[in-house]
């Protein structure tokens, strides 16, 4: 059954009072809508850990640091609606601009450190647009648990760290990335690549893991580091941004993974930014 579309906070919180009367755990996933495999698998986390699940759709203009991509992002209403009808969600939420940034809105937030390297120096902006509109998310939806993908891995250390220090009163689960067949990890921007590039994308999550094996094998970081750019050049990538070993909670960036680490990377692939990351046991 299709769940009912609000727009409205007010809506919203009337849904909720209920829910809340009723004794009810409820559980938001926010998204900017261009649903796909990877999303539809947070629904599933949510459904299965709460009586009431809320899936947000915003294509949040603040996070947006190139106005191309702004203006490029998919909408898909309608199909995320039909998407969504396979699942037990109770409200889609797709709030009215000024329900999110009204007239005369002023607060921004910041989380530093974390949001200081890769995505954050790359994209200026980018994570205080998240942070920010992740705040709202919580507080308009009064929700226990935000399901977010490991997909957007950053993001997600940020939004915990955010949630934490603001006192909301909100659990922060991380879910794996789903990826296609070929490894390539979905993303709603893939919808931008044809199918040949798709299979050249492939090659950054093999390079990815063909340096975890290197570092489970004790090998040098920036050897590998070399080989996985040069066969990304191969492949037909444009800039890699950034390929780091990180600490996998603080993101310092290792040499080693002594502790529990991550692989993260951003490159261009045909005009795209792809991102990506894996876990690095510690050797
Ligand atoms: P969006 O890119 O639509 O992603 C929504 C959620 O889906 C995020 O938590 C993201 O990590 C997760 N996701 C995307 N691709 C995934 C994949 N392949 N596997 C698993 N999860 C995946 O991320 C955002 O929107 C926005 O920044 C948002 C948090 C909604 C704030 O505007």
């Amino acid at each position: 059954m299709t769940a009912p579309i609000l727009r409205q906070l007010a809506d919203l919180r009337a849904r909720h009072a209920e829910w809340i009367r009723a004794g009810e755990t409820v559980a938001v996933v926010p998204t900017m809508g261009a649903l796909h495999a990877g999303h539809l698998s947070l629904v599933e986390a949510a459904q299965a850990a709460c009586d009431r699940v809320i899936v947000t759709i915003f294509v949040n203009p603040r996070q947006f640091n190139n106005p191309e991509d702004l203006a490029n992002y998919p909408r898909t209403e309608h199909e995320d609606a039909e998407k969504l009808a396979d699942y037990r969600v109770d409200v889609i939420y797709v709030p009215d601009p000024d329900q999110i940034y009204p007239e005369g809105y002023a607060t921004n937030v910041s989380v530093s450190g974390l949001t200081e390297v890769m995505e954050g120096e790359f994209r200026p902006g980018h994570f205080d647009g998240v942070a920010t509109v992740c705040a709202k998310l919580f507080l308009q939806t009064g929700a226990h648990k935000a399901y977010f993908g490991q997909k957007d891995y950053q993001q997600l250390m940020l939004v915990r760290r955010m949630a934490r220090d603001l006192d909301i009163p909100i659990e922060v689960i991380g879910c794996p990335t789903v990826r296609e067949a070929s490894g390539l990890a979905m993303s709603s921007r893939n919808l931008r690549l044809s199918e040949e590039a798709l299979t050249r994308a492939a090659t950054l999550h093999r390079q990815m893991q063909a340096m975890v094996a290197g570092l489970k094998a004790g090998e040098d970081i920036v050897a590998l580091e070399q080989t996985a750019r040069a066969a990304l050049d191969a492949a037909g990538f444009g800039e890699v941004e950034y390929l780091d070993l990180r600490d996998a909670v603080t993101l310092e960036r290792l040499a080693r993974p002594t502790r529990p680490a991550r692989l993260l990377a951003a490159a261009w692939m045909d005009g795209i930014r792809l991102i990506d990351n894996i876990d690095v046991p510690a050797v």
